[in-house]
């Protein structure tokens, strides 16, 4: 059983972290997006790579500079995100879904820019569901994989966090889900973040707290616990 965090303790371990935020075009100048700024996913991608791992970034719409040493692939929309992490998935050993990926998507693409003379008074925006990328690599993975999520929730309180916790993990199918109290400051583009890791059946294995790079490396020993313990 290997010490967590140690430097070069994750070599050999691949792993795949999708990162930012989604946009879903609506026209050559138009989006809809989300407020993520990428950092936890991004800190994520640091800490492997300072342990050792060979990381690949699905980068969504980053605010924050990537670190030298990986391979980064482009994703702006959920669409492009799921192709990309799909693809890389299949050389990973530990997958973490980082990224806020759009729930839904605009039914059509708008060619030119949308003007407003041609809409008038009111615009109604028809939007189509996205895949859930999560649960379609949980239900995929190969014996051994590791699929971790995230889930930043408006909770009324922690255990009101950790029952939609729980029941998002078991509808996810994924081995781990990260999850976090967000609401219009806390969470998201702040330099901390404060997290529960639940494992498959609702455990929490992991509690931290602290910069963004800290709660990296503790959710990095979570989920890898079960490659060391192999
Ligand atoms: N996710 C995904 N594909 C989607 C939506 C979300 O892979 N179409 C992933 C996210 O990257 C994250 C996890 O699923 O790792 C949880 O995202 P979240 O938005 O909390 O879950 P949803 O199932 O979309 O539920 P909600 O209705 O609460 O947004
Ligand atoms: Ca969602």
């Amino acid at each position: 059983h290997a010490a967590a965090s140690t430097p070069g303790d994750l070599s050999g371990t691949r792993i795949v972290i999708t990162a930012g935020g989604t946009r879903e075009p609506l026209d050559p100048v138009r989006f809809i997006g989300n407020r993520s700024s990428g950092k936890q996913g991004v800190a994520l991608a640091t800490a492997a790579l300072r342990r050792g791992a060979t990381v690949t970034l699905i980068a969504s719409h980053l605010d924050v500079p990537v670190p030298a040493g990986l391979t980064v692939v482009d994703a702006p929309s959920a669409a492009e995100l799921h192709d990309a992490v799909t693809d890389a998935a299949e050389e990973a050993d530990v997958v973490i879904m980082a990224a806020a990926v759009s729930d839904y998507r605009p039914a059509e693409v708008q060619d030119a820019k949308i003007k407003k003379e041609d809409v008038g008074d009111e615009l109604t925006l028809r939007l189509v569901k996205n895949p859930d990328i999560l649960a379609g690599l949980a239900a995929a993975a190969r014996d051994g994989q590791v699929i971790v999520g995230f889930a930043a929730e408006t909770a009324r309180s922690d255990d009101d966090l950790l029952s939609i916790g729980r029941a998002k993990l078991e509808r996810k199918g994924c081995d781990f889900l990260v999850v976090n109290r967000v609401g219009w400051t806390e969470g998201f583009a702040l330099d901390t973040n404060s997290v529960l890791v639940l494992e498959r059946g609702g455990n929490v294995t992991a509690e931290a707290s602290g910069t963004k790079f800290a709660v990296a490396d503790r959710i990095l020993d979570a989920v890898t616990a079960p490659a060391r313990a192999s």
